[in-house]
């Protein structure tokens, strides 16, 4: 694992973003990865940007998203089908973009044709990543087999309590989601963690300094061979410099 310690979330969501758009452009990341959560906000924003002022496009593009609520259609405004659209997909043409269907009739199914909807893209290039302050990535939450593939999965509750304000009106956080596992996450052929925030802190600890366990589902990104993280010094803060 690469890690890149920046002075505050700006920086490091300046960075991600240039790190992205120069993968696109020069053509290492025809398919991307996404992910939702308030990480990726500024710098989605600034990929914005970049497209606006001519500098990148997105139109040779296929992107993945990592995962989304279970039962929740993509017009809720808090599906993460919803936040993609208002952040990126509305103001950015993409050859195609997928996110898993929260309502398909059989979510087994839907995960299973997610799964093989990766593979006939030719797999992912770039995946990026948010991290859990239970170290977890996507919705693969501590316990979650490193085997994993797409699937339905049981969310934890500190998960529904962080994620709770996503959910206003008296709205009940989804128990259930559908989820690229570690193993799709780990075929990435690369893949940008961003932290930011002293509250992954020890996620970030948990996940590259202790041994690789399922208890941090994060800390399988040690075995893989091109895993950059971006943090910022507050969320860097329990790693020693690389
Ligand atoms: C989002 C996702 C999650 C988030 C993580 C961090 O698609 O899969 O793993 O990356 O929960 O969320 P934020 O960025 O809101 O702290």
């Amino acid at each position: 694992m690469k890690l890149h310690i920046f002075k505050d979330a700006d920086a490091a969501a300046q960075a991600a973003a240039d790190f992205i758009a120069d993968r696109i452009s020069t053509g290492n990341a025809k398919v991307l990865g996404l992910a939702t959560g308030k990480t990726p906000i500024g710098i989605y924003d600034l990929l914005r940007q970049k497209v606006a002022a001519g500098q990148l496009s997105f139109s040779d593009v296929t992107a993945f998203n990592l995962d989304e609520y279970l039962g929740i259609s993509a017009d809720n405004p808090a599906s993460f089908a919803a936040f993609m659209q208002q952040r990126l997909f509305d103001h950015v043409p993409f050859l195609a973009h997928h996110i898993p269907d929260g309502t398909a009739a059989d979510p087994n199914a839907e995960a299973l044709a997610y799964e093989a909807r990766i593979k006939a893209a030719g797999g992912i290039d770039l995946q990026l990543l948010g991290i859990g302050r239970n170290g977890h990535i996507g919705f693969n939450e501590p316990g979650a087999a490193f085997d994993s593939v797409t699937r339905v999965v049981d969310l934890s509750e500190s998960t529904r309590i962080a994620n709770a304000s996503d959910f206003p009106d008296g709205q009940q956080v989804p128990q259930q989601a559908l989820t690229m596992g570690i193993a799709s996450i780990m075929n990435a052929r690369q893949i940008l963690l961003v932290a930011t925030g002293e509250a992954k802190a020890e996620a970030l600890r948990a996940a590259f300094r202790d041994s690789a366990s399922p208890d941090c589902p994060a800390s399988a990104l040690q075995a893989h061979e091109d895993a950059v993280v971006f943090a910022d010094k507050a969320a860097a803060e329990k790693l020693s410099s690389d």
